[in-house]
């Protein structure tokens, strides 16, 4: 009982090179960690123990030579095929087992949020019983992604998929909390013109009930998702500035998972032993330790 996490991870990186066609781009690695640390890290600080990754029947068994059971950072980590990237609500069809009727937190495997007061945000979207939130987030190419527009006192007035005459320069990032009625309501969507199940028509089904909450991720906050070769440039740089500066580690599992008392010291000592101290990674955890 309680929230559940899902990883969409499937599916191609159309705009990359053709060595996503042999490995998925979720597993490639972002400066030091594999990209879906990243999301897998955000879950664990919305505190998020019971996770499924999606992905194709090729990469789920990289996918689970990587994070196993997940017991290693107190997690119960399981696992679903998704083998025809047909949209991103249909996640929560192929994770309708794994959900039930518990509220639920979809994101997806290439996307990376970073800034102070994230577990903050989480938070209020967790504790939030009933209806969606979404996260926005102001960008320069709002007709790339899902746009919500808000009226003065914040609330959603109206969401679009890659509009050509965006209504507003809010993006909707690729992470979304939802209530029991999720799975209900997404059976209900037709594919759209591209063929897929649209998140963002399951957005829309909540905010016509009136229940789609949006939080906004401010001014230095830093949203990146990881579709082409610039914007995987671009996060790796992003994370090495970053850690360097700080000699601190974004998207750490096991340091997430130790600060939040999910594993003891001395796992985290096996895991150091495992991951081993000539990578900056490990090397990490050992001085953590
Ligand atoms: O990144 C945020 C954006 O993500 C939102 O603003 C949009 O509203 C939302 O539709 C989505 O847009 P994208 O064009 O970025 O979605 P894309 O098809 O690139 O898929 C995003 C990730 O989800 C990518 O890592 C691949 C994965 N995926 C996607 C689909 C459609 C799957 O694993 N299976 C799928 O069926």
């Amino acid at each position: 009982m309680g929230l559940k996490g899902i990883i969409l991870a499937g599916g191609h990186g159309t705009r990359l090179h053709p060595l996503t066609q042999v490995i998925s781009k979720h597993l490639l690695p972002i400066y030091d960690k594999p990209m879906v640390y990243y999301p897998l890290s955000v879950l664990m600080l919305a505190n998020i123990r019971e996770i499924l990754v999606i992905s194709t029947e090729r990469d789920l068994p990289f996918y689970q030579n990587l994070l196993g059971t997940g017991s290693q950072l107190g997690l119960k980590i399981s696992y679903a095929v998704q083998e025809v990237p047909t949209g991103i609500a249909q996640a929560l069809l192929i994770g309708a087992n794994f959900i039930g009727f518990d509220p639920v937190c979809l994101i997806l495997g290439d996307n990376i949020f970073f800034g102070q007061g994230m577990s903050g945000h989480l938070n209020q979207a967790r504790t939030r019983t009933e209806g969606a939130t979404i996260f926005g987030y102001q960008v320069k190419d709002p007709m790339a992604f899902g746009v919500v527009e808000l009226d003065a006192a914040g609330k959603a007035v109206s969401i679009e998929e890659k509009p050509e005459h965006p209504k507003s320069d809010i993006a909707i990032t690729g992470v979304y909390f939802y209530d029991k009625q999720a799975v209900g309501l997404v059976k209900t969507l037709k594919p759209s013109a591209r063929g897929e199940l649209e998140i963002t028509d399951l957005n829309k089904l909540y905010l016509q009930q009136g229940q789609l909450h949006v939080e906004l991720l401010g001014r230095g906050f830093a949203w990146l998702d990881s579709g082409t070769h610039d914007s995987l440039l671009d996060a790796s740089n992003f994370v090495a500035a970053l850690e360097r500066r700080q000699a601190l580690k974004m998207a750490c599992l096991e340091e997430i998972a130790w600060r939040k008392g999910w594993i003891t010291h001395e796992a985290l000592m096996k895991r150091v032993q495992e991951l081993g101290v000539n990578n900056s990674y490990g090397a990490y955890l050992a001085n953590l330790v």
